[in-house]
């Protein structure tokens, strides 16, 4: 089939390739000329695991600036454009009305199209776009009987994100249009029955999956992807509530989470206390709910709570380490990690980098070292006033304390009695627990987890 993707940051480039390399002639359209430009040179514009091996392959993928050169041909255009947070909370739509414009008035439908909207975008959103399109459309003199369209929310996390494309749990289409549905089952059909020849450039799981594909109407497509974010910073923000009362009380919160997961009602996953959830998801997506829900006068405490713990969890190490260090004024905060999870060089909506403004706000230098994110850090924050460091010594060179926001591999096997002489004070914070089942590795240190 012809696919067109409007937007090629995490969903948009992992969705093209994936399609391509399934067998569909994929064209990717961004308003960014750089990104293009990288693309069209087989270069991925983010840091994502198998990705470049993806683009290297002799695909008919294609890239360009302009829609016009590839809408007229296309069989399924997908939206997957950002929906970044207002300052109120709300989904910034802008970028998605942007695309829906650009399709309505260069779309002149000679053939059956379906227009999907995978972007996350607040419920009620779908059917606005649809009439926005199918109004620009006719104003253009094209013939609406063409034009089909359906949600279709994305599950992909960054840094597995074609480990997530390629192996899905489960497809979401969300549409009353049986013709959209079909063309969607049928675009996906390799992935859904999972007949692809497995791509070397990624890890395979054990099993393939037992990929489901679930047809809504478009309302609860939307929800879907809200909820299931949603429900998974809960369960963090649960887990971190847990950890808080077992830290008074006693026990082994790391027992206590693989006790919970193993009933098959919990599950394992996502229930792993720390420094709380981050990224471009889980924040903004908890906040576009509450404004949605806020929009009919319901309040949804749960989810506000949520919230509330995720923030106190911050909020609480960075009393912890003030408590320690009596005084933070001058004080060197060495800090391991500023990407919001590990295997991405994503340094925005980071908890490290929130707990780093705090400890800044309170007068310490804050010397800070990742693997893969300091290149970002170093554009994105640099005004913030951090040290920016090349290794996890000079990060720790004689600081009063080292925090790992982050839980990189390789920090565990750093050579931690190295770390230990070069500080003032050996004391450390294992925000992500990263060396709670290691200890012997940092016996040196004065150690808290959280
Ligand atoms: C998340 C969802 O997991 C994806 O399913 C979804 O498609 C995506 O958002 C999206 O909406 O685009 P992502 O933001 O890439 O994916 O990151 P996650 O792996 O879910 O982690 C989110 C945050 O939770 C991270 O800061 C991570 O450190 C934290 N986390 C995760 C915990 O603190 N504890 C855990 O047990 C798991």
């Amino acid at each position: 089939m012809h696919v067109v993707t409007i937007g090629t940051g995490y969903v948009g480039i992992n969705t093209a390739a994936a399609l391509a390399y399934i067998g569909h002639s994929v064209w990717g359209v961004d308003v960014d000329a750089g990104k293009i430009e990288r693309l069209k040179a087989h270069k991925a514009p983010i840091s994502e695991a198998g990705l470049d091996a993806l683009l290297a392959l002799p695909l008919d993928l294609k890239f360009t600036t302009d829609l016009s050169e590839c809408v007229q041909t296309a069989d399924v255009v997908f939206i997957a454009v950002g929906t970044p947070s207002l300052p109120n909370g709300e989904a910034n739509l802008a970028y998605v009305m942007s695309a829906a414009e650009d399709i309505g008035k260069t779309l002149v439908p000679d053939h059956d199209v379906t227009i999907v909207v995978k972007s996350t975008v607040p419920v009620g959103v779908n059917e606005m776009l649809e009439r926005r399109i199918r109004e620009r459309v006719a104003s253009n003199g094209g013939d609406g009987k063409y034009l089909h369209f359906a949600s279709n929310p994305e599950f992909l996390r960054e840094g597995t994100a074609l480990l997530d494309t390629f192996y899905p749990d489960r497809f979401v289409i969300g549409t009353r249009d049986d013709l959209a549905y079909q063309m969607l089952y049928a675009l996906f059909e390799p992935i859904i029955r999972q007949t692809f020849e497995m791509p070397a450039f990624i890890e395979a799981p054990a099993m393939r999956p037992d990929t489901q594909c679930l047809r809504t109407d478009q309302i609860s497509a939307e929800m879907i992807k809200y909820a299931s974010n949603v429900f998974l910073a809960l369960k963090i923000s649960y887990a971190n509530e847990i950890a808080g009362l077992v830290e008074k009380l006693g026990g082994n919160m790391a027992d206590i989470s693989r006790g919970m997961g193993m009933d098959r009602r919990i599950a394992p996953y996502f229930l792993q206390s720390g420094l709380g959830w981050g990224g471009s998801c889980f924040p903004k997506d908890s906040l576009a709910l509450l404004s949605m829900a806020r929009d009919y006068g319901y309040e949804m405490p749960i989810v506000q709570a949520a919230v509330d713990v995720n923030a106190r969890q911050k909020t609480n190490l960075v009393l912890k380490i003030l408590y320690k260090l009596h005084t933070l004024a001058g004080k060197r905060i060495a800090l391991l990690g500023l990407t919001f999870k590990p295997r991405t060089d994503d340094v925005r909506n980071s908890p490290a980098v929130d707990i780093a403004r705090d400890l800044m706000s309170r007068g310490a230098l804050v010397a800070a070292h990742d693997p893969e994110g300091l290149e970002q850090a170093r554009i994105i924050y640099k005004d913030d006033g951090f040290v920016f460091c090349n290794s996890p010594e000079d990060a720790a060179n004689g600081a009063d304390a080292l925090v790992i926001a982050t839980e990189w591999e390789v920090y565990r096997t750093i050579d931690w009695a190295k770390i230990c002489r070069l500080m003032r004070k050996p004391i450390l914070f294992d925000a992500r627990n990263l060396m709670r089942d290691h200890r012997d590795l940092v016996s040196g240190f004065d150690y808290t987890g959280l």
